[in-house]
């Protein structure tokens, strides 16, 4: 198996990330590497948010939980753990967009799964937090977003935390149903 599709196949959601720093080198390739990945053609203009402030992480880790157990207590369960992962993580990435440019959630969401890809390069592990952009939105964390100078126009479509990882232990295997594949010929 070569790297490429080793790394695709075998990543799995870090939960357990180091709080230290990301080298910059590293960062920097993670960030210029997610500028150059396939989206849709006429949806380029992102912007990227690297929040490594840790007491905005804090808040915002805050209000995440109260989101989950809002919200999505029922997909990601004990709402803590949402919460945890945000704060205790090395930086939180937001790629935002214009929402109202079609394709743009969907593009954002395949150019933040490839930089987590990018990241195993450097056994940097991520944690794709889908609660984040709905957070975002709400009233309440309207004063948190104003302090992550997000242009205007753009909004955080696809978030997710990234980190070293504190083990480096195999990924869990995935198993699932073997009735959900229908080839129509
Ligand atoms: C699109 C997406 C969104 C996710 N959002 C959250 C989230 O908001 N909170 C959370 O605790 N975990 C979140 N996760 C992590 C899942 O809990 C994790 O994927 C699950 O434990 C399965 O692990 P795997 O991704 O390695 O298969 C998300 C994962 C994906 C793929």
């Amino acid at each position: 198996m070569n790297n490429i599709l080793r790394s695709v196949l075998m990543r799995r959601s870090t939960s357990q990330l180091d709080m230290r720093p990301i080298r910059d080198e590293e960062l920097m390739a993670i960030l210029e590497e997610g500028k150059m990945l396939s989206n849709a053609a006429r949806n380029r203009e992102w912007h990227f948010t690297v929040l490594q402030n840790r007491g905005l992480m804090k808040q915002l880790g805050a209000s995440c939980e109260k989101m989950v157990a809002r919200v999505h207590g029922d997909i990601w369960g004990d709402p803590a753990v949402t919460g945890r992962i945000l704060v205790e993580s090395a930086l939180l990435l937001i790629v935002s967009g214009h929402r109202d440019s079609k394709y743009a959630e969907d593009a954002a969401n395949m150019v933040f799964g490839g930089m987590m890809l990018v990241a195993e390069k450097y056994r940097i592990g991520a944690c794709w937090l889908t609660s984040v952009p709905e957070m975002l939105r709400a009233p309440e964390t309207q004063k948190v977003l104003e302090q992550l100078s997000i242009p205007a126009g753009y909004e955080p479509l696809s978030v997710g935390v990234f980190g070293y990882k504190r083990t480096l232990a195999p990924p869990h295997v995935l198993t699932s149903a073997d009735n959900i594949v229908n080839i129509v010929k």
